[in-house]
Order: C-alpha cells, then structure tokens, then sequence
C-alpha cells in the first residue's frame, strides 16, 4: 500500500506520524520503505539516528522530491508498504504522490488555524480523484488534549468541523499530545520500542485502522 502522511499545514504531526508507522509496520514484518519529500529531511535525520543506533527492525529510506509519481509507483511494486512524509504545503510531492497513492492520512490538530486548511486539501482531492478515483483521504486528529475536562469538547470540535468537508473521512484513532513521541524523534525510534504505553497502543490502534488486523 502507498501511503502519504500528508496536510497542508506546517507542524501538524505529519513526520512523526509516519515514521511510527514505517517502524509499526516493519514490527509486523512487513517490508517497509520510507520516503521523505520534505525537504526539510526531517524523516531523514531520524533514520540516520536509527541507523547509527543500528535497531532492528530496518526499514528503507528513500529521499525523493518534485514529482514523485514514478518512484513511488516502482516502490510500491517493490515493498510492501510505502510511507511517504512531505512538506506541510501545498507542495508538487502531494500532488505528484497523491496520484498514485493509496490513502492520504492528514494530521490535523484541533485549532482553528489546522482545520482551516482542510478547505484547501478538499480542493486538492477533488481535482486528484479525477485522475486516482480510488484515493482515501484520512483525516487523524493529531496532538489532541489529555485533559479530561476538554477531551470529550475537543473530540467534537474536530469532528463537526470534518463533517463540511465529505471528501475527507475522519479516523476514529487518535493521536494524543505526549512527550513520548517528541522524545522518540532524536533517538530514531518508534514509541513502540519506548515505555509509554498509551502512545504505543495509539499508532497500533492507528496501524491496524489503516492497513487492517
Ligand atoms: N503526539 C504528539 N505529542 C507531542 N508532540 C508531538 C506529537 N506529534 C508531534 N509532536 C511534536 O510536534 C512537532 C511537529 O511534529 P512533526 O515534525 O511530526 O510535524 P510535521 O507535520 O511533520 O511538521 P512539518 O510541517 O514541519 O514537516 C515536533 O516537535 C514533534 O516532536
Ligand atoms: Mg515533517
């Protein structure tokens, strides 16, 4: 499967959530290439560290940027699953990568300024579906509260302002804010391989979401 993590705003959880998925997946045993069109190369500073620490499971990094259509077609004919993290823009690599992907998933945290750039998104897809009419647009509520008194206020927020966009579907997983995942980053791990286990099962419950049991 050809996955792109993909928004149009900077910041919103897009690399972490992609690199957590590439390890999910690869400790499932799949065979998982990661490819990182950002370039700011922050995936790729991440699996540097993972390759300096040498952990196991090894998943494959690829840097691609522009149009990437073409490699990751030959990608996705080579592994098993694709996870492609790019900018937070609208950028030639989303557009170029959503024609042939999959699924998108677009993290989007609960703020006004996060949500107001689905509008844009929704345009994208729309043009994109004429060319790739199978594309999922996933939309994963990143960072979102722990505090009990604005979780429930927060969860429905996120989801009345999804429902004006029907193109784009949203994910019953969550993403919560932890410290967890910000620490995982420089050490080039998963928060799989961490202590935390509400982080942990949030990519699994996200993993299993996406690419089934
Ligand atoms: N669930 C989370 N809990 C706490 N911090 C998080 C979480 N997810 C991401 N972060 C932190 O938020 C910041 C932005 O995350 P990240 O770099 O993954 O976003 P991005 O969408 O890839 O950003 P960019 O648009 O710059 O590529 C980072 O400092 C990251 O460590
Ligand atoms: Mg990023």
């Amino acid at each position: 499967m050809i996955v792109i993590v993909g928004c149009n705003k900077g910041g919103a959880g897009k690399t972490t959530t992609a690199v957590n998925l590439a390890v999910a997946l690869a400790l499932r045993g799949s065979d998982v290439c990661l490819v990182d069109a950002d370039p700011q190369r922050s995936a790729t500073r991440w699996y540097a560290e993972r390759e300096a620490a040498e952990l196991k499971p090894t998943i494959t990094l690829v840097e691609k940027r522009d149009n990437i259509t073409q490699t990751l077609k030959t990608l996705g004919e080579k592994f098993d699953h694709v996870i492609v993290d790019v900018a937070g823009r609208n950028s030639r690599e989303l557009i170029t990568g959503a024609v042939i992907a999959d699924v998108i998933i677009a993290p989007h945290q609960c703020s006004q300024l996060d949500l107001d750039t689905l509008g844009e998104l929704q345009e994208q897809v729309t043009r994109i579906r004429d060319l790739n009419p199978e594309l999922k647009v996933l939309a994963y509520h990143s960072m979102a509260s722990t505090n009990p008194s604005v979780r429930e206020t927060e969860r429905r927020e996120f989801l009345a302002f999804l429902d004006e966009f029907p193109e784009i579907q949203p994910l019953i997983s969550i993403g919560f804010y932890r410290k967890a995942y910000k620490d995982s980053i420089p050490c080039g791990k998963s928060v799989i391989e961490g202590d935390n286990a509400q982080a942990s099962s949030e990519i699994q419950t996200l993993m299993k979401e996406v690419f089934g049991a």
